[in-house]
Parts: structure tokens; C-alpha cells; sequence
């Protein structure tokens, strides 16, 4: 099968950090199909030559496992291809339509990795250019939008160039393999299900931790925040694989539905819910890893005063029969004391207690997506010594590691999606009616805070976030799983 990738935003942050790293493994693993092409699209008029030294440069600052050799590279760059482009100018589409022409790839890829706000004026120049052939498909890079009306109106305008089965809106959270594992564990096994409601289950929560700051993203991240950037997309995707009713089989649009029905059953937020469960953060000057680091009003391209979370906590339920009443906690976070991601799934205590024990840690699943994937069953179990004397019972944890058990070179998260999109499988990719209900529920938290005149919590840098994360899931007589 002949593949042609266009890659929209080719010098951008996105391209060489995510997008390339995933190409170059999938070429490394022998999944890219035969004879694909990479064609870069950017500003400059640089040519093939300079594209690929732009990009081996770029390799540089990529984490050394997932960095070509040069013989590698050597082989990977013959598939990259670069056309100068100014967006906005309709005559520079026919730059591509040359380029594609060289030859008739059997499918074609359209990434669309720039700023949301040119996602309908490139859609509707491929359109007009005659590039929105049956065999075209097309990703949207996260976040799409702004806000409800704006994420409306990208998806309309890209809605009348493409059909809904062309279009991948992505995010990447649903590639990473502990995500999917989650999917597996649920709808792939009986033993959890019975226990997998309301009756058992007293909190979920689901934890995004990030060390790094905003780095060269300051002026993108003004107008974003992590409410935008994570809460609508990532973690919102990851309470939906954990809220879900199971699909009736595997296909895109089953588990499509499914995830659409959590997001309508959110609970609505009130004038009091806004202001109790929902806490907005920025990072202060502080110290990571030992070493001092600039406050967010401090980074590139930030007002000095900012009023943009970096941090958000916050806590909601399922309005449904199965987890009516259950709180499902949400926090992420950047420049906090650790990088890591992970759902925690606490079960409720026995209804009568034969033993002494402190529960603790115990009577807990935990999904680990990040650093480390795999998951953790913490049970009590009777202490043993080789005189059997103890009468302790002790927390223990029951765990799957992935690496362990399929090997640490495994497909990440993008370099899947990637794969997924030239295989056409839509399971892992986001349906416009999921993206607007996912708006409509954050943007009450939006309107208040336009309004709200104390502004996020300061939180030194290399913390875990404002204090009131604490005091939010104690209200409810729980604390978060690292404080158990
Ligand atoms: C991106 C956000 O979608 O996800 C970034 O825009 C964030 O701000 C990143 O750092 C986190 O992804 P991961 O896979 O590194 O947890």
C-alpha cells in the first residue's frame, strides 16, 4: 500500500518532539508501509536537503532511545519531504497538489499539527484544491478550539470538506497502552465488572502529574491553560474509559456511543460546585530535581500577570445508576514534584470488620499510564514469618508490569495512532459530538473564572499543587491515594 503523510505544522513543536520520534520508530519496527512519504509542510522554502538537517538536528534533543543512529537516519530521511507553504495564500495549496501528484499514493494523510484557529482555513483549501479526494483522511491535533462555539466551528467547516469517517481527531492519551489495557481489563474480563459500580467503588481518581513548565510554549499556553489543554481532552478521556457501560462490540461508533453517554451523565456544575470543587493553580519559582526554575509569569511569552492555570484539581460525579453519587477526582498539573499519570480505583471497605488492620493502601486498583505502565491490585494479606507467629495483616500489591511482562520496546502512544490512522481504524480517535459535550461541560468553569476575581493559587514549582487539593477530597472524607 502506497502512503503519502502531509504533515501541516512539519517545523513545529509537535512534529519533531511527538510527531517524528513515532514516524521514526514505526520505520525502526517495520510498520510504516513500503515506500511512504513524509512531506513536511512549513513557512521557510527550504527544501528537501534542509528539511532533513533540520529534522536530524531536531533528533538531537530527543530522548537517546528514541534517537536515530546516523546510519538509521540516513535510511528514515529518505522518506521526508518538505513543501513551502503560507497557509493562508490559496494559490501555495497547488505546491502541494504538485507534490502529491508525483504520484497516486493509495492513501493519503492530511496531519493538521498547527494552532486550531487554521484548522477550517486549510480544510477548506485542500478542498478547494481538489486535495479532499475519498482517499484522503485528515487528523486534528488537540486542543480543537477554543471553546464550545469555536470547536462547532471547526468541526463544521471540516465536516462539509471531509466525511465524519475521515476525519481522526486525536488524542493522544487514548494511544498510550495502559489506556488500552484498561479497555482489555474491563471488557475483556468478567472479574472486575460485577464490582465496577456505585455499590463498591468509593472514589476514582485520576492523577496527570507533569515536571515540566510551559517551556517554549508560554504564548500558546496564555491562552490555553490546563483546562483547556488536559482536563477537556485527556483526562476527561481517560473518565470516560473508566465510566463507561460496555460497548456492545469493538467497533469506533460502539465505543464511541458509550463514552458520548458519560459525557452527557456529568453532573452540572452550580454556582457552589464552581467555587467548592473546582481549584485553579499556577506555578510559583521553586526548585525541580534540586535545580531552581523560573515562576509561569516569568516564562517566554507570559503577562507578568497571568491570570492562566497550570494546575487544576478538580471533582465530579456520573449522573447515573451505575455511579451515582461516587466522586470521581481529577488533577493535573505542571512543574509539580514528579512526572507521572495514573487512575486510581478505590474500593470501598468491608462491610464488617473481622480483623485489626489498618486498610491503608489496601482494596485498590491502580492504573499506571506513566512513567512505569501496568497495573496494581493492592489487597491485605496475613503476614507470614518462619515461625508463623504474626497475626498482621499487611498491604500488598498484585502487579502486572508491562515491561516486564511484553518487553520495554513496545509501540507507543502516537506512533499507534499514527499506524491507526493509515489503517483507517477509528476506535482511538475523539467523534465531534464526544468534543462538544466535553466543551459544554467545561465551559460553566470558564464563564466563573472570568469573573472570579481571586485568580489561581501561587504553588511553588516542585510541589504537588495548592493546598486545597487536599482539603477538596477531604470534604468528602477521602485523601489522595499517596496520602493513604
Ligand atoms: C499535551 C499537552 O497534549 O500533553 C502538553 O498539550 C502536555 O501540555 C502533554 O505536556 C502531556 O503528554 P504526555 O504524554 O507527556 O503525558
Amino acid at each position: 500500500m502506497s502512503f503519502d503523510l502531509v504533515l501541516f505544522g512539519g517545523t513545529g513543536d509537535l512534529c519533531w518532539r511527538k510527531l517524528m520520534p513515532a514516524l521514526f520508530a514505526a520505520f525502526k519496527h517495520g510498520t510504516l508501509p513500503p515506500g511512504a512519504r513524509i512531506i513536511g509542510v512549513g513557512r521557510d522554502d527550504m527544501g528537501d536537503d534542509r528539511y532533513r538537517a533540520l529534522i536530524e538536528s531536531r533528533f538531537q534533543s530527543v530522548e537517546q532511545d528514541k534517537r536515530p543512529n546516523s546510519d538509521e537516519f540516513q535510511r528514515f530521511s529518505a522518506l521526508l519531504q518538505f513543501v513551502g507553504m503560507d497557509l493562508s495564500r490559496p494559490d501555495h495549496y497547488g505546491h502541494l497538489r504538485d507534490k502529491l501528484a508525483q504520484r497516486q499514493a493509495d492513501t493519503v494523510v492530511m496531519y493538521l499539527a498547527t494552532a486550531p484557529d487554521l484548522f477550517a482555513v486549510i480544510a477548506e483549501q485542500l478542498a478547494l484544491a481538489g486535495l479532499n479526494t475519498p482517499n484522503t483522511r485528515v487528523v486534528l491535533e488537540k486542543p480543537l478550539g477554543h471553546d464550545l462555539d469555536s470547536n462547532r466551528a471547526i468541526n463544521q467547516t471540516v465536516g462539509q470538506v471531509f466525511t465524519e469517517h475521515q476525519i481522526y481527531r486525536i488524542d493522544h492519551y487514548l494511544g498510550k497502552p495502559a489506556v488500552q489495557n484498561l479497555f482489555a481489563l474491563r471488557f475483556g474480563n468478567a472479574l472486575f465488572e460485577p464490582l465496577w459500580r456505585r455499590e463498591h467503588i468509593a472514589n476514582i481518581q485520576i492523577t496527570i502529574d507533569e515536571e515540566l513548565g510551559v517551556e517554549k510554549r508560554g504564548a500558546f499556553f496564555e491562552t490555553t491553560g490546563t483546562l483547556r489543554d488536559m482536563v477537556q481532552n485527556h483526562a476527561l478521556q481517560l473518565l470516560c474509559a473508566i465510566g463507561m457501560e460496555p460497548p456492545i462490540n469493538a467497533h469506533a461508533d460502539a465505543i464511541r456511543d458509550e463514552k458520548l453517554k458519560v459525557l452527557r451523565s456529568l453532573k452540572p456544575w452550580t454556582a457552589v460546585t464552581l467555587v467548592q470543587d473546582v481549584i485553579r493553580g499556577q506555578y510559583a519559582a521553586g526548585r525541580i530535581a534540586g535545580v531552581p526554575v523560573p515562576g509561569y509569569r516569568d516564562e517566554l511569552g507570559v503577562s507578568p500577570s497571568s491570570n492562566t492555570e497550570t494546575f487544576v484539581a478538580l471533582r465530579t460525579e456520573i449522573s447515573n445508576w451505575r455511579w451515582a453519587g461516587v466522586p470521581f477526582y481529577i488533577r493535573t498539573g505542571k512543574r509539580l514534584a514528579g512526572q507521572d499519570a495514573r487512575i486510581v480505583v478505590n474500593f470501598r471497605p468491608t462491610p464488617h470488620a473481622i480483623y485489626n488492620a489498618q486498610i491503608g493502601a489496601a482494596n485498590r486498583l491502580v492504573i499506571n499510564l506513566q512513567p512505569k505502565d501496568g497495573l496494581e491490585l493492592h489487597l491485605l494479606a496475613q503476614a507470614q514469618d518462619k515461625r508463623q507467629l504474626s497475626r498482621q495483616l499487611i498491604p500488598v500489591q498484585l502487579d502486572l508490569d508491562f515491561d516486564k511482562r511484553f518487553g520495554a520496546e513496545r509501540v507507543g502512544a502516537y506512533e499507534r495512532l499514527l499506524l491507526d490512522v493509515i489503517e483507517g481504524r477509528l476506535n482511538l480517535f475523539v467523534r465531534s459530538d464526544e468534543q462538544v459535550e466535553a466543551w459544554r461541560w467545561v465551559e460553566p468553569i470558564l464563564t466563573h473564572w472570568q469573573s472570579d476575581v481571586q485568580g489561581p493559587r501561587l504553588y511553588a514549582s516542585g510541589t504537588w499543587g495548592p493546598s486545597a487539593t487536599s482539603a477538596m477530597i477531604a470534604r468528602d472524607g477521602f485523601c489522595w491515594s499517596e496520602e493513604s
